[in-house]
Parts: C-alpha cells; sequence; structure tokens
C-alpha cells in the first residue's frame, strides 16, 4: 500500500507508521516537524491549519490515509484535497455522549458535532471528534472510524499508563500511594496493538465505527500489575481514602498531582468502558496489562519531557507523613 499518515511522528501516528513500514508498506508521513519521523518514511514538512497544508501530498492517489487529526476542519481539508480509496480516522471513546452505563456500542448516542474548524478548548474534544468523523464518513471511498479508549505502553507522553510502574520501581518510602477504590477499573489498550489494527483496518479497508480499547482490569489488579512489573523490590500499594485525596487537592486520571487511571467522578465511572466486540472480531487483539506496563516503565526511564501524570517524589513524601501523623 501507499499510505499517508497525516501526523505520525507522535505517539500513536509514529507507531501506525512503524508498523505499516514493518509490513512492507510504502508510508509518508505529514507534519510540521515538532519530533523528527521513525526511520523509513517518507516526511512532508507542512501546516495543516494553512488551508494549503496539504499540498505537497495531493497530487498522488494514495491507497490508504490515516488521520489522527482533532481539528474539523483540518479534517474537512483532508477530506476536499486528497485523493483516497480508504480513510482511517483516529476517533475517542470522547465522542460518546455519556458514559452512564458500561459497553457502550458503536450505536450509543453521539456529541453534537462541533460548528467551527477548530477546537477552542478539551471541553470542545468530543464535539470536535464527532466533527471529523463526519468529514471522513461523508468523504469517498470507505472509513474505518476508531473510538479509542485510553491508550498506553512505550511512547505514552501522558504518563498515565506509566506512573504507577515508574513509581513502584523508584519509590519514595516503604509504600505507593493510590487511591482506595477498590470497585475502580480501567482499561488500557497498548499503542503497538492499537498501531497493529489501525493497518490491518487499512489493509482489509474495514468499513465503519468500531469500538477499540482494552479490557476492563480493576485498578487494585492494575496496581498488582505494576507493582510485579518494577520488580522484586517494590514495596506495597498503600490505599489512601477518596475524602484524604481530595483535602490534599490529588485528583484522578491524568494531570499534575493526580493519582492516575482512578476516575474520581461517579458521573464519569463507565469512561472509555466501551464494547469492542466488533473490533475483536475484526482482529483487534491486546496483550496483558503487565506487557503494556513494561513497555510504558521503559519509556519513562528514558522520556526526556517532565512527567506529566502522577505524584512528585515531594507529593508524595508529603502526603505519607500527612497520613502518618493521622495515625
Ligand atoms: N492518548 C490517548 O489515550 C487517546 C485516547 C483516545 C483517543 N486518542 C486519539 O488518538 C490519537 C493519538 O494520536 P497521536 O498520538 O499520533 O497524536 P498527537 O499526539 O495528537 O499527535 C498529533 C500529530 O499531528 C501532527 N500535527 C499536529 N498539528 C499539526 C498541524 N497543524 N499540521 C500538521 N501536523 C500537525 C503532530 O506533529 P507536529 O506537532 O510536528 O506537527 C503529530 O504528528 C489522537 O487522535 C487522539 O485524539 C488518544
Amino acid at each position: 500500500m501507499d499510505l499517508l499518515v497525516l501526523g505520525g511522528t507522535a505517539f500513536l501516528g509514529r507507531a501506525i507508521a512503524e508498523h505499516a513500514r514493518e509490513r512492507g508498506h510504502a508510508v509518508t508521513c505529514l507534519a510540521r516537524g515538532t519530533t523528527p519521523p521513525a526511520e523509513g518514511v517518507d516526511f512532508v514538512v507542512a501546516d495543516r491549519d494553512d488551508d494549503d497544508g496539504l499540498a505537497a501530498v495531493a497530487d498522488r492517489r494514495w491507497d490508504a490515509v490515516v488521520d489522527v487529526t482533532r481539528q474539523p476542519g483540518q479534517a474537512r481539508r483532508a477530506v476536499r484535497d486528497l485523493r483516497t480509496d480508504h480513510w482511517v480516522f483516529v476517533s475517542s471513546a470522547n465522542a460518546y455522549r455519556s458514559f452512564d452505563s458500561p459497553d457502550l456500542p458503536e450505536s450509543a448516542p453521539l456529541h453534537e458535532p462541533l460548528a467551527g474548524d477548530v477546537m477552542a478548548d478539551m471541553e470542545q474534544y468530543g464535539p470536535a471528534k464527532v466533527a471529523c468523523e463526519d468529514a471522513f464518513r461523508a468523504a469517498e471511498g470507505t472509513a474505518t472510524i476508531v473510538r479509542a479508549g485510553l491508550i498506553g505502553g512505550y511512547g505514552d507522553d501522558s504518563g498515565r499508563s506509566g506512573y504507577y510502574p515508574w513509581r513502584f520501581a523508584h519509590p519514595t518510602g516503604p509504600d505507593v500511594l493510590a487511591p482506595d477504590a477498590p470497585e475502580a477499573t480501567c482499561g488500557i489498550v497498548d499503542v503497538a496493538d492499537l498501531a497493529e489494527w489501525i493497518v490491518l483496518s487499512a489493509e482489509e479497508r474495514m468499513d465503519g465505527a468500531f469500538n477499540a480499547c482494552g479490557p476492563s482490569i480493576p485498578l487494585t489488579e492494575i496496581l498488582a500489575a505494576a507493582r510485579r512489573v518494577a520488580g522484586p523490590g517494590a514495596p506495597p500499594p498503600r490505599a489512601v481514602p477518596a475524602e484524604v485525596l481530595a483535602e490534599a487537592g490529588i485528583s484522578g486520571w491524568m494531570g499534575p498531582a493526580s493519582l492516575p487511571l482512578w476516575i474520581d467522578d461517579p458521573a464519569d465511572r463507565f469512561f472509555g468502558k466501551m464494547d469492542a466486540a466488533r473490533a475483536q472480531a475484526a482482529g483487534l487483539r491486546t496483550r496483558s496489562i503487565e506487557e503494556t506496563l513494561a513497555s510504558a516503565l521503559a519509556y519513562e526511564e528514558v522520556r526526556e519531557t517532565p512527567r506529566r501524570a502522577g505524584l512528585s517524589d515531594d507529593e508524595e513524601i508529603r502526603l505519607r507523613a500527612a497520613l502518618d501523623g493521622a495515625g
């Protein structure tokens, strides 16, 4: 295949480009060049915010085009300017309007599409993804719409999948602080598994929407796996009540001063828990959580950017001291 990846230099897009190249496809990536492309791919430097940003790749017909954008204007211009038999658009679980029940099918209600070309902030992320989906669905040719759940593994710059294995491998005391949330669950799809399936979806021109998420696993089991991955010297986890975390200003899910992977807002407790049977029947395979956490740890050990999730050493030490003082 002659495959064009719009993006293709960051986490998932890069994994797609690398896997496609390993499968023997001719891969071209287009991005602004903030980070270098993978080896062995053709690279076009261009800014898709420019109206003619795709001019350099518009003069030929592609077997498939993969897009990871979140900006509806970029998606609409791709459909307007490029010629291909098949589109793959990486959408998100955030496209769904609500997560008030688990195992959402692909037919569950979506947000209203964003009307404008540019999403102003992350509040508009879901509607923006729906607007992008609409653009690719309306395009000529077939389109795989990939509604991805949380993606983890090597290269996860958000730090969500890497924080716990890294923290167990680099403890600040006799335990690793974690939320006291025995009912909490989380699913992570490994970036390598998702990339492999996305390339397959392009090869086979799969048409329609597919939920692509990892199996839902209790957070306590994820923590146990993270501890095993960190090695025999790793200390045990210590469960911290949600009220204590809230008082200390520590949030769930992601970001600074957080305990990641824990959904602390009950309204969102089924977030990302979608029914992935359709993608599985079409070949999506998901590796074990240990393998994903081990890959995420390998990345944390070499990352050059600041960690963007979890507790800093100081934050964990202060929280433990407060817990011990409270006795
Ligand atoms: N991480 C998760 O857990 C998660 C969950 C669900 C869905 N998703 C979706 O999965 C996808 C992740 O893909 P990713 O990791 O490859 O994406 P990403 O981190 O969003 O990377 C964006 C790519 O597009 C390029 N780009 C950005 N602005 C551009 C512009 N104006 N012109 C040209 N290129 C531009 C970037 O390179 P330059 O900056 O150099 O231009 C980069 O290659 C996204 O669609 C995301 O919404 C993620």
